[in-house]
């Protein structure tokens, strides 16, 4: 469970968010949404603990992230995140394998043994067995999907952060990836956060949908109550149109 609580977050003169709440409830998926600039990824970071807003506290499974004092006890907060970024940021120059190992091979305090014991388990659950010895620019979007998911899931987090996870892909692609997060969330129940612009296609995997709009919620709802909400924003935003509250940037 996250908590959020009067954000605030400004670079230079520039308001970015303006006191925002919201509860990010357990096991369901959160969809953030709103046009291009108005602070979703900054959100995202400040939940991290990458950025630090200038008022307003975050708080994950009962610990404040924004009170954190130094970074180990950030990191300590941030065990329990997976995060899923566009394009799955795999590193090139490992093999699928050794992605999927890294992040507890970084942590250290792991035998190889029983990393190997876990990232075998991802492997057969993802169904990655046939790309394990391969490297990333030789497997299709839709498998490097699927290896950053993996990747994202060995440290078994019960929180999973994705930032436009199919910014890019074409349609199909884009398809296998909400159906990797049904899938797997099926499977390990976690909480999900999703930033998205892929209405209402992202509404398949949220069970609740914010829209953030000039440093504030503008919205918050089911998908259900922003298909039928008569807000202007909200259905300017649904529609993509250009003319309407929304200024295009
Ligand atoms: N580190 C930074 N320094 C200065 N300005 C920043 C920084 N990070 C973000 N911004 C500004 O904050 C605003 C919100 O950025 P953010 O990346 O959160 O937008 P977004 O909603 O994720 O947009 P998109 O949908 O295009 O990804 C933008 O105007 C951006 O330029
Ligand atoms: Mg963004």
């Amino acid at each position: 469970m996250i908590s959020v609580r009067d954000l605030h977050k400004r670079f230079g003169r520039q308001i970015v968010l303006d006191g925002i709440d919201l509860d990010i409830e357990e096991g369901k998926t959160t969809t953030v949404v709103g046009p291009s600039g108005v602070g979703k990824s900054v959100l995202l970071k400040i939940i991290m603990g990458i950025l630090k807003p200038e008022k307003g506290e975050v708080r994950i499974n009962g610990r404040s992230m924004t009170a954190a004092k130094s970074e180990s006890e950030k990191n300590e907060i941030r065990s329990s995140l997976g995060v899923l970024f566009q394009a799955a940021a795999l590193f090139d120059s490992l093999t699928v394998y050794d992605n999927i190992a890294f992040p507890l091979r970084e942590r250290g305090s792991h035998s190889e043994a029983e990393i190997r014991k876990k990232a075998l388990e991802m492997i057969e659950a993802l169904s990655l067995e046939p790309y394990v010895l391969k490297y990333p620019e030789e497997i299709s979007m839709g498998i490097r999907k699927r290896v950053g998911m993996a990747r994202a899931l060995m440290t078994n987090p019960s929180i999973l952060l994705f930032d436009e996870p199919n910014t890019g892909l074409d349609p199909l692609v884009g398809q296998e990836v909400y159906d990797l997060i049904k899938e797997t969330r099926a499977r390990w129940g976690f909480t999900g956060i999703v930033i998205s612009h892929e209405l209402p296609e992202v509404f398949q995997v949220s069970d609740k949908v914010v829209m953030l709009l000039n440093g504030k919620i503008e919205m918050q709802g089911t998908p259900e109550e922003f298909i039928s909400s008569d807000n202007p924003a909200v259905i300017q935003f649904l529609n993509g149109k250009i003319d309407g509250p929304i200024k295009i940037q």
